[in-house]
């Protein structure tokens, strides 16, 4: 081999060897063939992720009170958060620090304090009450969010669990990993939602997700009264412009269904009571008609 030849060879494999570096150090290489790319412009980082397209540059607010955005795991919360992003310019915040979400669209995680415009929380209320003023309680059926949840843990933000995740057992268990699954979430569902409408001293607000998909404009609009916040009506096109964002699981028809009928009945039970829960906190604190509009139609 010529000594020129073996040059190009030794380059090659020094260029081969960064990019598989490089491409496992990316926290999305997994997943990136599902981006959900309908109706939404993106602009491609070096390493091939996209990134956020924003309607305005996003920026802190000045200091003000501390609103929780509260929801069980798979009830929407990054959408939210992303709507709410794009309709003010203003960073959503968190308790907790998601990397992955730090770096692809949400740069105020573990910001906690009244300079994001809400704090995104899975937990109860915290004992030390003057932490949050105000709550945005995001509720989705407890069916579509522990589905959702489940996909979440087997696939990352955006993808589906493959139909085996289903039928795994840890084998010292009778039970499958997926019926556990459901029966300790449904539990933790129930109670996040009672402690908040029962236990939290300040305002909440009641959003229903199927609500937010269906009339996305008025439900936005909801909050940002809440939030005292004011946009323009351009603000609100372009939010609605970009409603589909990256962070929405693609919905993939399954070809069977994981729930048993033993779950649906136990899932439609937690559901009522809290629906009851729900009315109960609007007839104590005396909400206006839009309100209980709001609230009413959980199904
Ligand atoms: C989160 O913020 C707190 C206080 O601002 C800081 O002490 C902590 O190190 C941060 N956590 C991470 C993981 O960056
Ligand atoms: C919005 O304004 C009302 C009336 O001034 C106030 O009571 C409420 O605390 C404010 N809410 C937020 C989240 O700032
Ligand atoms: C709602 O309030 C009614 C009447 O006060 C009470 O009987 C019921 O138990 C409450 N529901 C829940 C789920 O707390
Ligand atoms: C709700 O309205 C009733 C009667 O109009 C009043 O007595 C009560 O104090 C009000 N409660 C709140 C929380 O505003």
């Amino acid at each position: 081999m010529s000594r020129r030849s073996l040059f190009l060879l030794a380059a090659t494999l020094v260029v081969l060897h960064f990019t598989i570096i490089v491409f496992m150090l990316s926290p999305l290489h997994g997943s990136r063939r599902t981006f959900y790319t309908s109706g939404y412009h993106h602009r491609y980082s070096m390493r091939g992720a996209p990134s956020v397209a924003w309607c305005k540059d996003l920026h802190f607010k000045p200091p003000g009170p501390v609103v929780a955005l509260i929801s069980h795991p798979g009830s929407g919360n990054t959408w939210l958060r992303y709507l709410l992003q794009q309709v003010t310019g203003v960073m959503t915040g968190s308790i907790y620090m998601d990397y992955g979400l730090r770096t692809h669209g949400f740069p105020a995680e573990n910001v906690t304090d009244g300079t994001v415009l809400v704090v995104k929380t899975h937990e109860a209320p915290p004992v030390d009450s003057d932490k949050f003023q105000a709550a945005v309680l995001l509720i989705r059926h407890p069916k579509d969010a522990i589905l959702a949840e489940y996909n979440r843990l087997h696939k990352g933000h955006i993808g589906t669990a493959p139909k085996s995740a289903f039928k795994r057992k840890s084998h010292e268990h009778r039970m499958t990993d997926w019926v556990k699954f459901v029966s300790y979430q449904l539990t933790a569902w129930e109670s996040l939602h009672e402690l908040w409408l029962t236990r939290f001293p300040g305002r909440i607000l009641v959003v229903l997700y199927d609500t937010l998909v269906r009339d996305t404009g008025p439900s936005l609009q909801r909050i940002l009264d809440f939030l005292n916040h004011t946009v323009t009506k351009d603000d609100m096109s372009c939010a609605l412009a970009n409603r589909e964002g990256i962070y929405r699981r693609r919905k993939k028809l399954q070809d069977f269904d994981p729930f048993t009928a033993d779950m649906y009945q136990a899932l439609d039970r937690a559901h009522g009571r809290v629906r009851d829960l729900v009315a109960n906190y609007s007839r104590k604190h005396n909400l206006t008609q839009t309100r209980l509009e709001n609230v009413a139609p959980l199904k």
